[in-house]
């Protein structure tokens, strides 16, 4: 990263805060990469990664799985608030998440033509950029630019960063117009009212999340829509008292049994808050199935998915 964005990155997120993600990104890019005895190596997994692969080549069922990571489904939620803003009736948020854009040459052209087709007010990304944990990132930066172009909307587009993505993709993703929350918050407005968003960053993995610095300058009065990565810090986020919650990170299972059952979530949490629309103690949330594939690019009986959410205070809809 360069200085100035590094020094710019202190500044605004303070330097405990940054010095921190970036020391478990080296070390775990030392322990991904490195000879050390004893530890868990991420080559061993991509290793069984191939032989999975190669097993599901053998079955003939790899191409319908490869073809499925494309075959994206559009889903509309509507999310009932009570005391929702007359501002904010109807009001329709883009949510993407887990786009793991460098997964294949095209991929980034390929979602941002679906995402040209959506009628949006607002665009919220919950992570995860990068197809891989480690290694090469400038792909992802790449793919993050060509998305960027697609993403037009009256309110911005804002994301956090996931378990995938490093520090380093920040000023990238900013200079493309899509501001990241840092464990931060921003409040849009329309008409008079006004929506926080607030952003955390990674628990999943590196567990630099910090609720009581994103919320400080919160407006509690207004609505609050809380983005984190992954839904296994519910019950800290219930205690801030958010209207909404926008997560992913589980895939839903990426591949699942044909009755839709995930073999796997790679999330600690209740299996009731890792797939589409729930509500944890009264409070909407969202997980997303994910707009990506990441480990290997494919997805059986579980399609990647771009997420419309409505906002509403009526019981109606
Ligand atoms: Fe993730």
């Amino acid at each position: 990263m360069e200085t100035d964005a590094l020094e710019k990155l202190i500044e605004r997120c303070g330097a405990d805060y940054v010095a921190r993600r970036l020391s478990i990104q080296i070390q775990y890019s030392a322990d991904m990469l490195g000879p050390g005895i004893g530890s868990f190596h991420f080559e061993n997994s991509e290793k069984g990664m191939k032989i999975v692969g190669a097993v599901l080549r053998l079955l003939g069922v790899w191409r319908r799985g490869h073809a499925n990571i494309w075959a994206h489904k559009t889903v509309h939620n509507v999310v009932r608030i009570p005391n929702l803003s007359s501002a904010f009736e109807g009001f329709k948020i883009l949510h993407l998440s887990d786009l793991h854009l460098d997964v294949s040459d095209g991929f980034s052209h390929h979602l941002g033509r679906l995402i040209s087709n959506q009628d949006y007010d607002l665009a919220l990304i919950t992570g995860d950029f990068r197809f891989k944990t480690h290694g090469n990132y400038y792909p992802t930066l790449k793919a993050i630019e060509i998305l960027s172009e697609y993403l037009k909307c009256g309110h911005g587009s804002y994301s956090i960063l996931g378990n995938h993505d490093f520090l380093e993709f920040v000023p990238t993703l900013e200079m493309s117009g899509i501001r990241t929350l840092l464990n931060e918050t921003v409040r849009i407005s329309k008409d008079g009212a006004g929506v926080w968003l607030i952003g955390l960053d990674d628990a999943h993995f590196y567990g630099v999340h910090n609720y009581k610095r994103a919320f400080e300058k919160v407006d509690v009065s207004e609505l609050k829509i809380l983005m984190i990565h992954s839904p296994e810090t519910l019950e800290e986020a219930w205690k801030y008292g958010p209207d909404f919650i926008v997560t992913g990170h589980t895939h839903a299972g990426q591949i699942c049994l044909p009755t839709g059952i995930p073999l796997w979530l790679n999330s600690t949490c209740d299996r009731d808050y890792c797939r589409g629309a729930w509500k944890y103690k009264g409070i909407p949330g969202y997980t997303s199935a994910g707009t990506g594939s990441s480990g290997l690019p494919i997805r059986f009986n579980c399609p990647p998915e771009i997420v419309i959410h409505h906002l509403t205070s009526s019981d109606d809809r």
